[in-house]
């Protein structure tokens, strides 16, 4: 029998988990977790994007109430010699480390904007307490002093495969790994260890000193790691990033606005070339929609949300599930093609992070109806065919990569070719 609670008794979340559901889209109400890996096994296959839609519409969002709560938490671990990081003493005891809002839906992860010595920055923990990670049952066995640094490496080099499917050197895993010993040792490792269990910190930590697209860290305070504040998307905005912060209120014409649009285009081409390229195995975003990103003063494209963000061999993983049609095959913006003689999807993505990125950003900015007399009509009608070409589903195999090539170098020509039009005429 179905049975459903009244909506109208339960709060958004409850109506959206206990309720028995009939129709696909509610095979959601299962899952517990906020978007992220773990959640791969259960909700792997099931129709694109749906968990965000619910989540934005029945979750709801923070209140500056239960952020505080959150943060006076942390600082009572702090007191107490649980936890530790470099920024707990700015936020704890000098508080030069302010609380400003929180970013968050209920169920996401926290977010929290806060400043920092005169700087904004963001506040990035998966879970609210200290306590729900998974607790390092080894320090409570030893004296942490005991615990051999090549135990400890070993641990983390661990975590890291398990997060990233990827094995990597000791040197590369330095920017995890704690080595000074001293009387907070243990509750540096503790802290450590609470940061190891959330992929998104690995991905920032071990990417930082490789890529100007992902965020910046600055520190952290046992489980809630803090980055750099930006400018992010919005996918209600007009112009997806709202341009009057990147650029200042002074150059917010509407000459600027196309010049900037054009720019961050250009580095949206820059990171998907990098993300491709630039590393041992190519990183698939299988979550590209505005609120995603988010624009330095440079105008840089950063990628602030890679809880969905994988390397080819996870992908690969992700990707190679039973199916009865190409529909099984869909993983968010990754697909790839169900092969029916073997009800096998394929482990190679069928799409690739161009093409989504042309349909879900550029499509929005290079439409007919977003033209201005500032760009000749010829122009911006190439801009948009070539658009409307990249974000055309993909072939797969060598075809579907000739394709992409051939898109990503006619949009780069386009756009030079338009940034210095709009130059010129100045
Ligand atoms: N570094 C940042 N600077 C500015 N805003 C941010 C930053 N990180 C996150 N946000 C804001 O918080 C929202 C939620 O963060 P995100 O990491 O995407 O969490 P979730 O996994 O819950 O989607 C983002 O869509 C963005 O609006
Ligand atoms: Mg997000």
């Amino acid at each position: 029998m179905t049975t459903f609670y009244s909506f109208s008794h339960l709060s958004g979340h409850e109506a959206f988990t206990r309720g028995t559901c009939p129709s696909p889209g509610c095979l959601f109400q299962s899952i517990e977790q906020p978007p992220g890996w773990q959640r791969v096994p259960r909700a792997a296959f099931i129709t694109l994007q749906t968990p965000f839609i619910l989540g934005s519409v029945f979750s709801e969002s923070c209140t500056d109430e239960k952020s505080h709560r959150i943060l006076a938490r942390l600082c009572l671990d702090y007191s107490s010699g649980a936890l530790t990081g470099d920024l707990c003493e700015d936020l704890c005891v000098a508080q030069k480390l302010v609380y400003k809002h929180c970013l968050y839906y209920d169920r996401g992860k926290k977010v929290i904007q806060a400043d920092w010595r005169g700087q904004s920055i963001i506040l990035k923990s998966k879970k609210e307490s200290f306590s729900s990670y998974q607790h390092l049952s080894m320090l409570e066995e030893v004296e942490t002093q005991d615990i051999p640094e090549t135990e400890l490496l070993l641990m983390v080099a661990l975590e890291v495969k398990n997060a990233l499917g990827l094995e990597l050197s000791n040197n590369t895993m330095e920017p995890l790994w704690t080595r000074k010993k001293g009387p907070r040792w243990k509750a540096q490792v503790a802290s450590m260890w609470s940061l190891l269990q959330q992929e998104e910190y690995i991905y920032f930590s071990l990417l930082q000193d490789f890529s100007k697209h992902v965020l910046r860290i600055i520190g952290s305070c046992g489980h809630f790691y803090a980055v750099e504040y930006l400018t992010a998307g919005h996918a209600w905005h007009k112009t997806l990033f709202p341009l009057e912060n990147v650029i200042g209120p002074s150059l917010t014409g509407h000459r600027s606005r196309v010049r900037a649009i054009i720019d961050i285009a250009l580095s949206f081409l820059d990171m998907v070339r990098h993300f491709d390229n630039d590393f041992s195995h190519r990183l698939h975003l299988c979550d590209i929609k505005p609120e995603n990103f988010a624009i330095r003063h440079d105008l840089t494209v950063v990628a602030i949300d890679v809880d969905m963000a994988f390397f080819e061999p996870k992908m690969r993983d992700i990707l190679e599930q039973k199916c009865t049609g190409d529909e099984d095959c869909n993983f968010f913006d990754c697909f790839s093609k169900c092969n029916l003689k073997i009800r096998k999807c394929g482990a190679q993505r069928a799409n690739n992070n161009l093409q989504v990125i042309c349909d879900k950003i550029f499509r929005r900015w290079f439409s007919p109806n977003l033209r201005g007399a500032l760009v000749s009509l010829p122009l911006q009608l190439q801009l948009q065919k070539a658009v409307q070409e990249c974000a055309q589903p993909g072939h797969t195999g060598a075809t579907g990569h000739q394709r992409t090539l051939k898109s990503f170098s006619e949009l780069y020509h386009l756009l030079r070719v338009t940034q210095r039009e709009l130059r010129g005429a100045e």
